[in-house]
């Protein structure tokens, strides 16, 4: 029976919706994110139809819910269905961040930021000046590259299995920063210090064709993907020689905690919560 006197505070809700997201992190995440800063939030993940995204949005909002983080498939129909969006998100033309806010549905993308993050503060690269390859055109590469370009590096060349996809991209984000777009048959004599895959290839366990020799001496690897075994790229980076080969899991937990600061005001700490998601992918 519900209690008329019942005074107790509402908890807000928050969710992530996908479609699949059976195997999402974020409610773990976010759980330790809410413990640690002491925040009561209830985050469930939500399984939406194809098709039935602006629905879902809608209902989700009339239960008074306060903020959504977007996944695949729906980062491109959450930045058309928001009534705002940050210079990030709009840059993207993707929002994986929902904030329900005076009535209104403002849209923020954090997956570049937390990667920045990820590779700046928890794996100590310096980007300043840096030959910074990043593979793949679609959304992925397109939701980190304004936040890249921000760290100023020297240049980022995109490169693509459809190379005039690199090319527009590059084309695209001219204005900030020194881009190129090329295929992969034009890659060779240069040399990276740092390539990021932001392909989709690691989900079929393919390697796109990159030449050898191409990371350079102290060079590092980043795969935006993470799984409980390294990616056939990080294998191919570490055969390669390179010492420093990285998975996506640091950028997951950094662009949850720029979600989380967005919602709450409150910046959680990462490294605690990517330690425990690595020793129990690794269980
Ligand atoms: P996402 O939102 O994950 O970026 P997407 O927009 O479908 O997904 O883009 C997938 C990217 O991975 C594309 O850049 C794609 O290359 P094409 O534009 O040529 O299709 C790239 N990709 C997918 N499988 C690949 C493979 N086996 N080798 C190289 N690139 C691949």
């Amino acid at each position: 029976m519900t209690d008329i006197f019942d005074f107790s505070p509402k908890i807000d809700d928050y969710a992530v919706m996908g479609n699949p997201i059976g195997h999402s992190k974020s409610p773990a995440i976010h759980a330790q994110f809410a413990e640690q800063t002491k925040q009561v939030i209830n985050y469930t993940a939500i399984h939406v139809d194809i098709g039935g995204f602006e629905q879902a949005v809608g209902n989700f909002i009339a239960s008074k819910g306060k903020g959504l983080n977007i996944t695949v498939p729906f980062k491109q129909e959450a930045w058309n269905l928001a009534d705002e969006c940050s210079e990030r998100a709009e840059r993207a033309g993707a929002v994986n961040t929902l904030i329900v806010k005076d009535k209104k549905i403002i849209g923020d993308n954090t997956d570049g930021v937390g990667l920045v993050r990820d590779l700046t503060d928890n794996k100590k690269l310096a980007l300043k000046n840096t030959r910074i390859l990043l593979m793949g055109a679609g959304g992925a590469a397109r939701g980190v590259l304004l936040p890249l370009l921000n760290q100023q590096p020297a240049q980022l060349t995109i490169v693509n299995r459809t190379a005039e996809k690199a090319k527009d991209l590059a084309d695209s984000f001219a204005d900030q920063g020194k881009t190129l777009g090329c295929g992969y048959d034009v890659l060779g004599s240069e040399s990276f210090d740092l390539i990021i895959n932001a392909t989709a290839a690691s989900l079929q366990g393919e390697l796109p064709p990159l030449p050898e020799g191409i990371i350079a001496s102290g060079g590092a690897c980043y795969d935006m993907m993470y799984g409980s075994e390294p990616t056939t790229f990080m294998r191919w980076c570490e055969q390669q020689g390179a010492d420093k080969v990285f998975d996506g899991l640091g950028m997951l937990v950094e662009q949850a905690a720029e979600s989380f600061y967005l919602w709450r005001d409150v910046r959680p700490q990462t490294v605690e919560v990517i330690d425990v998601l690595r020793r129990k992918a690794s269980e």
